[in-house]
């Protein structure tokens, strides 16, 4: 049969709870048993009559708040159709859920109370079901009761939200009056609002065009886990989008390439499966795949990369940091990310783009993330499985932002057209195992003349005395030909970072402890560094000394040519240093010796978290 699947949205007092028990109700969903639970429930809350949205605020805690808090799938039917709610909640902090649990509805119900006119909140709703694009929206007018049925206040509410729907990408947009807690409007046609011509709620969750989402032409296979019951059998494990025996596919990130051998679907090996089926798949050739990997068509790729331009919805009661390293979840994949930056913060009443360095608890802005490994994606609005994620705090493993891919960051592409990624040829685990220590990447960031050079040179001696693997690398050094061409503007510093990063992340892999001492003043090329390695194996030293230390120590004489003009843009005088904001160690040369400074950089990689 035919199904719909819709999220309904609210705020806490909107009445949405309400509003599902009514549908459940009036469309006999709701079993005799549950019926006496609600009404024990209500009287014993000193209610008088059956609390309908007792049904579906299914969770104890939840009756005892009276808040919704977690998304709940109901499903009930009619004759015509069967549906499933995402019953996600509305309040304030649970954007969450309902970006979680609307990805592949067809229709949003946004709710808003007659009494109370439209809020920030429904805006907010109606503009992240634009976002996700969600085809179909319900502007449900509740507690018409509670205005005495009143077009006037009717009008007045669909004037104000049409207005700002106009600025959305969600084009069908039906409004209807009604009052979930007396019936009216919901399932029956209210014979209060006589003015009113058309049909209930019902009867548009019976009638729109359904089931159009799921992406079902790009076959994408993210790797659930491999599947070996036995010697000759080796199966991959996800969920289908369009493939056949025969297809010849490319394995992501290996590159290598195979032919599909069957399809094996619970009843039995099919000569293909439909977009949606849970299915195993096995290859002609007995190549390495692992859980992760995607599985595509050789003639139809995802873009594979590692820097994304994304919207993201901040969930976390702690404000994004950029810089700081987060988990991304994407697909059957997880990759260490930052968020380079915020390009800007939408204004959910306005819809403006307000510039922003940051974004707190609901907030929904543009930004930009690098990952430490590529990986494999299209745009949102192609693709909802493979154009979405989350960023997850790897401290708390908490769900901290949603996101929606917008599309690979334009500015530098950084892989070079024809090339994939081959995979290293001795995992670092295994050098580190025989080497007998771990790779880290040291990064002394600060001004020139605050002594990191210094520094980097006595631990990189203290290291190599030990029988360490090393590798340092300087800034002049790195200067003196690799980035020789570069100078000293934004712009050349960041790709001097970069370079240096890149080749700190070579070393790494290698199995070495990469020292660099690098001034690096801007925060955001220091990220992207930090985004090369794993969570823990990137240690930040920020070098920290006045402006005027160095200038006095000026070991190079540089400080001096500035002062007659002769440099120009230098960090500390003429142009910026921004402070690290949470770097792994902070070192004060004025008050610590550089072996003092070596000691507590080597204590610091022995810890065994590290
Ligand atoms: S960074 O800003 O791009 O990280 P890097 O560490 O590679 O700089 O190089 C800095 C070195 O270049 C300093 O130690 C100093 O000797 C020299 N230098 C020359 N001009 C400048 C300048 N305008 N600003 C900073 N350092 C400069």
């Amino acid at each position: 049969m035919d199904l719909l699947r819709f999220t309904t949205a609210g705020s806490v007092d909107d009445g949405k709870s309400t509003l599902i028990g009514r549908l459940l109700y009036d469309t006999k969903s709701i079993f005799e048993d549950q019926l006496e639970a609600v009404a024990g429930a209500s009287r014993r809350l000193g209610e008088d009559r059956m609390n309908l949205a007792l049904l579906t605020d299914g969770l104890r805690a939840e009756r005892e708040q009276k808040i919704t808090i977690d998304v709940a799938y109901r499903y009930f039917a009619t004759p015509r159709r069967k549906f499933i709610i995402a019953d996600t909640p509305g309040h304030v902090q649970y954007t969450r859920n309902m970006i979680t649990g609307a990805s592949t509805a067809d229709l949003a119900v946004v709710l808003v109370d007659a009494s109370r006119g439209v809020q920030t909140q429904s805006r907010r709703h109606a503009f992240i079901t634009s976002l996700l694009g969600i085809p179909h929206m319900v502007v449900a007018v509740n507690k018409m009761d509670l205005v005495s049925f009143a077009e006037s206040v009717y009008d007045e509410i669909v004037r104000d939200f049409g207005a700002f729907a106009a600025k959305l990408t969600v084009k069908d947009i039906t409004y209807i009056p009604l009052s979930a807690l007396e019936g009216d409007n919901v399932v029956e046609p209210s014979t209060r609002m006589p003015w009113y011509r058309g049909g209930p709620l019902l009867t548009t969750l019976e009638t729109v065009t359904g089931n159009a989402r799921r992406n079902a032409i790009d076959f994408r296979f993210p790797v659930q886990c491999v599947i070996r019951p036995h010697q000759d059998f080796r199966g991959f494990a996800g969920t289908a989008v369009s493939v056949s025996a025969g297809d010849d596919v490319v394995v992501l990130p290996s590159g290598l390439t195979t032919r599909i051998k069957s399809v094996e679907t619970l009843d039995g090996p099919q000569p293909m499966a439909a977009a949606g089926d849970a299915v195993v798949l096995t290859t002609t050739e007995e190549i390495d795949i692992s859980r992760g990997d995607m599985i595509v068509r050789r003639k139809n790729l995802p873009t594979v990369a590692r820097r994304v331009d994304a919207y993201l919805c901040w969930m976390a009661a702690t404000p994004l940091v950029p810089g700081r390293p987060y988990i991304l979840a994407h697909t059957t994949r997880r990759v260490q990310a930052v968020i380079d930056l915020v390009e800007y913060r939408v204004n959910v009443d306005t819809l403006h783009r307000d510039a922003a360095q940051t974004l707190s608890m609901n907030e929904i802005g543009r930004v930009e993330i690098t990952t430490a490994d590529p990986i494999f994606f299209d745009s949102y609005r192609l693709n909802s499985a493979t154009g979405s994620f989350i960023l997850i705090d790897p401290a708390t493993n908490a769900t901290v932002a949603a996101g929606m891919i917008r599309g690979e960051t334009q500015a530098d592409t950084q892989v070079s057209a024809g090339v994939t990624w081959e995979g290293w040829n001795i995992a670092r685990e295994e050098r580190e195992s025989q080497q007998g220590h771990r790779a880290a990447v040291v990064w002394l960031t600060g001004m020139s003349g605050a002594g990191k050079t210094t520094i980097a040179r006595a631990v990189e001696r203290r290291l190599f005395d030990a029988g360490r693997r090393t590798m340092l690398l300087d800034g002049d050094h790195l200067r003196h030909g690799l980035c020789g061409d570069l100078g000293f503007s934004p712009a050349d510093r960041a790709e001097n970072i970069r370079r240096a990063g890149e080749v700190a992340r070579l070393f790494f892999e290698q199995g070495a402890i990469v020292l660099c001492a690098f001034v690096s003043p801007y925060a955001a090329d220091r990220a992207r560094v930090r985004a090369l390695v794993p969570a823990g194996r990137f240690v930040e030293v920020f070098v920290e000394v006045d402006v005027e230390t160095c200038r006095a120590r000026d070991p190079k004489g540089l400080y001096a040519r500035v002062a007659e003009g002769r440099i120009d843009q230098f960090t500390g005088v003429t142009a910026p240093y921004e402070a690290p904001s949470a770097p792994e160690l902070t070192i004060d040369t004025r008050v610590i010796s550089a072996d003092a400074a070596a000691d507590m950089i080597i204590a610091f990689l022995r810890q065994p978290t590290h």
